[in-house]
């Protein structure tokens, strides 16, 4: 993968030099003062590059297309380079170099940003100086192809359509590339994970005003899993239950990491993930800032080198309440606890609540 980056960002370097080689051909045939010629070196590729940079590899990192775009931003310049061998006159130049700047734009940020991500800490210098090589092979080939082309005669413009139509394959190599997750996408899907099969709060209570009756979705009224809910109970919601339902969750008592990582700008929302911070009029006003808090924690652990092992040892009723004793019973669900499930009336009721898609 890292060659394959650094293939792209030496043939994009290359792909804005080439035309150099070809100055005194160029000025002649497309009848250029040197004023348009300063444009179409410079200008033309460099001021466009560095400001299309940044809204293009903003979007593409943060909306996890990283490949994509590289794939796309290759075949385009690759298309704008073949166009340049097309061009008669300086507009039809200038505005294919100008789109071709638009398509180099990325590269090196979008290289940058998956290295960041594919390369363990400690050998990231090293990928990254590697990686930056590339501008100075671009340099060296491109004067050697350019000797090449001058001892054959071919035109510069054969020259720059042969040089478009060769780049294509390596557009291809990219899209077939795994594109990998950000650090903080992993982080926070195994956060949420984490949240989902031990929220620390496990469940809240709510004083039942009227009597409902509750089904789980799609059962019949009078169906025996249904529950009559009477007015002036204190119902306790338990997030725990709610967070290993088989219907919503696959393998709802295992934990996977990756259960809540997805392709493209699509971010999960708590409703996906299980319930930790409440869900309704009553969210918790902290899950953001409770979340951001977790990640930078885990992200400056990671960074720091810092390895947590080992965790504490939980007691059995405890352990039976918060839903890790699938078989366990009220009597032990109550064993070591110091607050019941249920406050009010007396005899206790435990109402169950499934998490509805
Ligand atoms: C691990 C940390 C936290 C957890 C697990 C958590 C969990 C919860 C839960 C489950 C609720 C819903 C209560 C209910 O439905 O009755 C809630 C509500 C609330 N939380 Fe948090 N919370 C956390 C951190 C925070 C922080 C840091 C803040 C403030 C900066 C905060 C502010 C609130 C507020 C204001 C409500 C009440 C919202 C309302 O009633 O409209 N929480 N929290």
């Amino acid at each position: 993968m890292a060659l394959l980056l650094l293939l792209n960002y030496f043939l994009a370097q290359y792909d804005k030099l080439i035309l150099s080689y070809f100055q005194i051909e160029v000025m002649r045939d497309l009848r250029l003062t040197s004023t348009q010629y300063g444009l179409l070196s410079g200008y033309a590729t460099g001021i466009v590059s560095a400001l299309s940079a940044i809204p293009i590899a903003f979007v593409a990192d943060y909306s996890g297309t990283r490949l994509w775009t590289l794939t796309a931003a290759a075949l385009w310049w690759n298309i704008c380079c073949i166009f340049q061998g097309y061009s008669h006159t300086f507009w039809q130049m200038f505005l294919a170099r100008l789109a071709m700047s638009i398509g180099q734009s990325p590269v090196e940020a979008l290289s940058v940003s998956l290295i960041s991500d594919f390369v363990p800490t400690r050998w990231l210098f090293l990928i990254e100086s590697f990686l930056y090589v590339g501008v100075y092979i671009g340099e060296a080939v491109s004067a050697q192809i350019a000797t090449a082309f001058g001892r054959t005669h071919t035109p510069w413009n054969d020259a720059l359509k042969a040089i478009g139509q060769q780049e294509q394959s390596l557009a291809n190599l990219i899209r077939q590339q795994q594109d990998f997750p950000t650090r903080r996408a992993i982080l926070s899907s195994a956060l949420r994970e984490t949240m989902r099969l031990s929220p620390p709060v496990i469940g809240v209570m709510r004083r039942v005003t009227q009597t409902v009756r509750l089904t789980n979705p799609g059962s019949d009224r009078n169906s025996t899993t249904s529950h009559i809910v009477p007015a002036a109970h204190d119902a306790w919601l338990y997030f725990v239950a709610a967070n290993r339902d088989p219907d919503v969750f696959a393998r709802p008592t295992e934990f996977c990491w990756d259960r809540f990582m997805r392709q493209g700008a699509e971010v999960p929302t708590d409703e996906d993930c299980g319930i930790a911070f409440g869900l309704g009029p009553k969210h918790c006003l902290g899950a953001d800032l409770t979340r951001e808090i977790c990640l930078t924690v885990a992200e400056t652990v990671m960074e720091s080198g810092l390895a947590i092992k080992g965790g504490g040892q939980v007691v059995e009723g405890v352990k039976a309440w918060l839903g890790w004793e699938a078989h366990a019973g009220p009597e032990a669900m109550t064993r070591d606890l110091k607050q019941l499930p249920c406050q009010r009336p007396r005899d206790p009721v435990m109402v169950t609540v499934t998490h509805a898609k």
